[in-house]
């Protein structure tokens, strides 16, 4: 996709991404195919406490990333809008699942617009197979039963790093 002046379209897709979900991936493929280049953003915010370090988290949406070719994937501290404008993106890519992620979504948007009007939040749907999949339940499961069965959920290499967590 290209802007007026034809300049190629950089987009951040920020999240926690603890860890990378198959909903991601969907959301990650849908955007690989309408902005020139994607970058996927790791927040290292240090309020929530996450099961995978940022490292960890990286390396894995490294992996699983890895088929597209425009995609990248970082990682920032502070405000997302400071490390749009040093990736030179005028774009903030978020995923709605269900109304309940709307609201938060729509502050977050606003306050982004607030910071930085030249960058647009862009909202896209993820596949309906994924409307209900979350890092925070697909945690919960490999936490509270070792042995489920995550396929469909996530990759099988997060799979793998989910249950040697809680083995
Ligand atoms: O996957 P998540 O946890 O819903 O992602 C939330 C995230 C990382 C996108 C959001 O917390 C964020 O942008 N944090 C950076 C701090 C920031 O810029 N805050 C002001 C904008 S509201």
């Amino acid at each position: 996709m290209a802007s007026g002046e034809n300049k190629p379209v950089t987009a951040i897709y920020p999240g926690s991404f603890d860890p990378v979900t198959n909903g991601h991936l969907d959301l990650i493929a849908r955007g690989a195919k309408i902005f020139d280049r994607l970058v996927v953003a790791v927040s290292q915010n240090l309020e929530k406490d996450p099961l995978f370090a940022v490292t960890e988290r990286l390396e894995m949406l490294e992996i699983v990333t890895r088929q597209w070719k425009n995609v990248a994937i970082g990682s920032f501290e502070g405000l997302l809008v400071d490390f749009a404008r040093a990736e030179n993106a005028s774009v903030i890519l978020r995923g709605i699942r269900a109304v309940s992620d709307y609201e938060y979504e729509l502050q977050m948007a606003m306050m982004n617009r607030k910071l930085e009007p030249h960058i647009e939040t862009v909202f896209m749907l993820p596949g309906e197979a994924y409307s209900f999949v979350s890092s925070r339940l697909v945690k919960e499961m490999a936490r509270l039963d070792g042995a489920r069965d995550l396929k469909g959920f996530v990759p099988a290499l997060i799979e793998e790093r989910l249950r040697a967590k809680f083995s």
